[in-house]
């Protein structure tokens, strides 16, 4: 089978000045692999859309928080069609079904013909999911739900978010404003403003404006956010969080900037009771009751079935295409590219 094979194994020893992803050569190469075999409790899928989400582009480059393995295809997430049962009752009952589905650990991922998924971690689709949204349904849908509950937990109605014109914001600030929370969006293009405003953002920032410094603190003032969700994590990140009240909590989950980020005053962690934390979805998915999972999954699916939530689209590239054309393509802002193999 043809797939996008990883080049290296391991981790990166030193963070790149840029992470961003320029080229595709230096990291996989197109080539051919044997069709894999599942195991015990896990599907063979014929893959039809595969996700590039950030954490591909970090984890091809070794820059994210699992070891590359040479020789393996890349490729985290996808959709696709259940052609093989490596036995067990639920991996028989999914044989024919369409499935949204995170490739298991250590086997050929999604940037592939065929991948392999432990069943329990294959969502059957409904007909009216589309193969698009089937292909983002898992790492930023249950992402988002996850850290809307560390908001919600907190009490407060407002909460800022970074790179607000994210897909996994963009989902997240819909849901919020439903649910009568009060999203402050950080961007860097005006043009996106009125695009999370419609979505039920309360206030979007341009973090490039002049004024953005007094702005961000006269809207602080008025809403008060207890939580920082921020997929940045750079000097402005650090400065945003100073700005906060007591108790603020600063969930860092992603790391678009290089910028490493000094704290501006440590005493605000002694004095006001904030807090710096991580959130990662695999560590969700581990220690989350099953049953909350099960909600999350159902809550994805549905919204997506219904048009709620839909996955904007920049470009669907093959294997081929994607070694020359993925890096300019990400570039594109507003939508994900999927891989088509
Ligand atoms: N921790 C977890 O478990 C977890 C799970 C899912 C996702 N994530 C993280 O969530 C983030 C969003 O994922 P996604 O798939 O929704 O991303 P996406 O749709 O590709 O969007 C990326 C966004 O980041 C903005 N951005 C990129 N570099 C930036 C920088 N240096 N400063 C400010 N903004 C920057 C882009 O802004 P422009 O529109 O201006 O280009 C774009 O809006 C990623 O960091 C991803 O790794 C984490």
């Amino acid at each position: 089978m043809r797939a996008l094979i990883l080049k290296h194994d391991g981790y990166e020893r030193e963070m790149p000045d840029d992470p961003t992803l320029t080229e595709m050569d230096p990291f996989v190469r197109l080539g051919e692999l044997p069709v894999p075999e599942p195991g015990e409790g896990q599907v063979r899928i014929r893959v039809a859309l595969a996700a590039v989400n950030p954490s591909d582009e970090m984890f091809i480059q070794g820059l994210y928080g699992q070891p590359r393995i040479q020789g393996n295809a890349a490729g985290f997430e996808g959709v696709g069609e259940v052609v093989a049962s490596g036995g067990g009752s639920l991996a028989d009952r999914l044989v024919g079904r369409r499935v949204a589905f995170v490739a298991a650990v250590g086997v050929p991922g999604t940037w592939a013909e065929y991948s392999i998924a432990d069943a329990a971690l294959c969502i059957p689709l409904v007909d009216g999911v589309r193969d698009e949204d089937g292909a983002a349904m898992i790492v930023n849908p249950l992402t988002a739900l996850a850290m809307l509950d560390i908001v919600q937990g907190e009490g407060a109605p407002s909460f800022i978010v970074s790179a607000g014109a994210s897909q996994l914001c963009k989902l997240m600030i819909g849901l919020a404003a439903e649910k009568g929370l009060r999203p402050i969006a950080l961007v860097r293009r005006d043009s996106q403003i009125e695009l999370l405003e419609g979505l039920g953002a309360a206030h979007v920032l341009n973090i490039e404006g002049e004024d953005f410094a007094s702005r961000l603190r006269a809207v602080v003032r008025e809403e008060k956010p207890r939580v920082f969700l921020d997929a940045v994590a750079n000097q402005l990140s650090a400065r945003v969080f100073h700005v906060m009240g007591r108790h603020a909590r600063w969930v860092i989950y992603g790391k678009l900037d290089a910028e490493l980020p000094t704290l501006v005053e440590p005493g605000q962690l002694i004095f006001m009771n904030k807090h710096i934390e991580g959130f990662w979805l695999t560590r969700w998915m581990r220690d989350t009751p099953m049953e909350e999972k099960a909600a999350a999954i159902q809550t994805a699916q549905s919204r997506f079935a219904t048009g709620e939530w839909r996955t904007d689209v920049t470009a669907v590239l093959s294997l081929e295409e994607a070694m020359s054309r993925l890096p300019a393509e990400l570039a594109t802002p507003n939508g994900k590219v999927f891989l088509e193999p």
